[in-house]
């Protein structure tokens, strides 16, 4: 029966072949993703960003930022001048009834939202450029122009999937405002970011040679800097050869239908995917992110607890068997040392679930949750190689900077490490360096709505 034990717990360990079995499996994805004929059944749909410069330090101007899709929901005023970017944030919440009611629903509370932070900056009626951070898979139409390919990360709002985001946005505004403000009929101009964007040029502010922009958090994604001419999904005249173009890899739909992560896909991942509202979806993001992390220990630990072998006495009224475990929790497990006095701490924390743990359940649940996020930092790591080659292809063997940012990275205690080491066992030839995005993706998104102005020398 222990072997029941180590077997649930080992299935999370893939060794080194593996991960670069599955580093070639997803470049091959992306090179799918990026070529015209292939890319309607590509999995990673590599969506090109139209963010064709970063931050040259030369932009100012006062901006609003909208941060939807991590989370929180957050609005920002950014002010930037000569080189200095000064930041003003106010956190939303939104419920899961907004998320998964109507679109209309969802829009009208941003703006209500966006309404009581002008209040609270004495700004009302006075719309600066919006930057709107939209961490969802879009298409986009030039800069101007973003509609949803499909929701992920519990997101259901109907009636936004196909639609214009920046217009849906307009709509939601100008209903809102024209009641408050007199005569009150602006088009806004509003530039949407994917957080990976908004995050790899927030740190190309700091930092100039980030061209990569990673998330790790309720959801997982990756953009970089792509030559352009590699990019066959754009139209001709969109291509000025020798120029970049950042890509939105939308990485988390790998393994949707390649089959690429099937022979490491564990009995818990399967489950975790059948009851998601997006099942069939996202199926690496659902192997590393931090909406999934929690409930992928909680399915091995109910499996264990059915065969008798965890939380002996523990009644099926723990809520242990119904509502996922957060991966704060798992975070929370992480930072407990295998000391009689951390046993003490971590089963009083246990007893808040209403079971009942022993010193040796202290170490399995442990041991579980190392396992977990090992093979989420490996996994992420096969991405981050699979990237930086991309990189490196088009730019030869230069420092690759990677933006990031996201809970899971900044709070669990050990992936931020996990992922380092593992990408420089992968990767020992690519010089890649991690910076954390300070300020969060609404920062970038503010910078891209600005270097769109200066490139189009928009009076603000
Ligand atoms: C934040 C960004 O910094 O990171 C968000 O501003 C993004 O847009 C987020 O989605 C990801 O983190 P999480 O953990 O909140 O999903
Ligand atoms: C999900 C979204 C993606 C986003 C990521 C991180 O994967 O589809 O757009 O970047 O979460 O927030």
């Amino acid at each position: 029966m222990a072997s029941m034990i180590e077997d649930a717990i080992n299935g999370f360990y893939l060794g080194d072949d593996k991960l670069k079995e599955l580093t070639s499996l997803m470049e091959a994805e992306f090179e799918k993703g990026l070529c015209k004929e292939t890319n309607d059944k590509a999995e990673i749909k590599m969506l090109p960003a139209y963010v064709t410069e970063t931050p040259n330090g030369k932009e100012e101007g006062d901006f609003l930022a909208l941060d939807l899709g991590g989370t929180n929901f957050r609005v920002l005023l950014v002010k930037i001048d000569k080189g200095e970017v000064q930041m003003f944030n106010q956190v939303y919440a939104v419920s899961k009834e907004l998320m998964t009611g109507t679109g209309v629903q969802l829009f009208d509370h941003l703006t209500e939202c966006l309404w009581d932070f002008l209040v609270q900056h004495d700004m009302m009626c006075q719309l600066l450029p919006i930057g709107f951070t939209f961490s969802f898979p879009t298409k986009q139409y030039g800069i101007k122009k973003t509609t949803l390919v499909r929701w992920t990360k519990g997101y259901t709002a109907t009636g936004v999937v196909g639609e214009d985001i920046g217009e849906l946005l307009n709509t939601a505004i100008n209903k809102k405002f024209k009641i408050r403000c007199m005569n009150f009929d602006l088009k806004i101009m509003s530039t949407v970011v994917n957080d990976t964007v908004g995050t790899m040029v927030s740190c190309a502010f700091d930092y100039p040679k980030t061209c990569m922009g990673l998330i790790v958090g309720t959801g997982t994604n990756m953009c970089y800097m792509e030559a352009q001419e590699k990019i066959k999904t754009l139209e001709e005249n969109e291509v000025t050869p020798g120029k970049e173009m950042c890509i939105n890899t939308e990485w988390g739909a790998f393994g949707n239908n390649s089959g690429a992560l099937n022979a490491v896909i564990t009995e818990f991942d399967k489950s975790v995917d059948e009851d998601s509202p997006n099942q069939g979806q996202q199926i690496y993001e659902k192997m590393i992110s931090g909406m999934y992390m929690g409930e992928l220990v909680r399915r091995v630990v109910v499996k264990l607890m059915d065969a008798g072998l965890m939380f002996v006495g523990t009644t099926s009224d723990s809520i242990l068997y119904t509502s996922g475990l957060s991966t704060a929790f798992v975070s929370q497990v992480l930072s407990y040392d295998y000391n009689q006095s951390d046993f003490d701490l971590l089963k009083n924390y246990i007893s808040g679930f209403g079971a009942v743990a022993t010193n040796e359940d202290c170490v399995v649940l442990k041991r579980i949750c190392e396992a977990v996020s090992l093979r989420a930092a490996d996994l992420c790591a096969v991405g981050v190689v699979a990237t930086a080659k991309r990189v490196v292809a088009n730019r030869g063997n230069v420092q690759v900077i990677v933006g990031v940012d996201g809970s899971v990275y900044r709070r669990h205690p050990t992936f931020k490490d996990l992922l380092v080491k593992k990408t420089m066992q992968l990767a020992p030839d690519i010089d890649i360096r991690f910076e954390l995005s300070t300020d969060g993706s609404g920062r970038g998104a503010a910078l891209v709505a600005a270097v769109e102005s200066r490139i189009h020398k928009l009076q603000l």
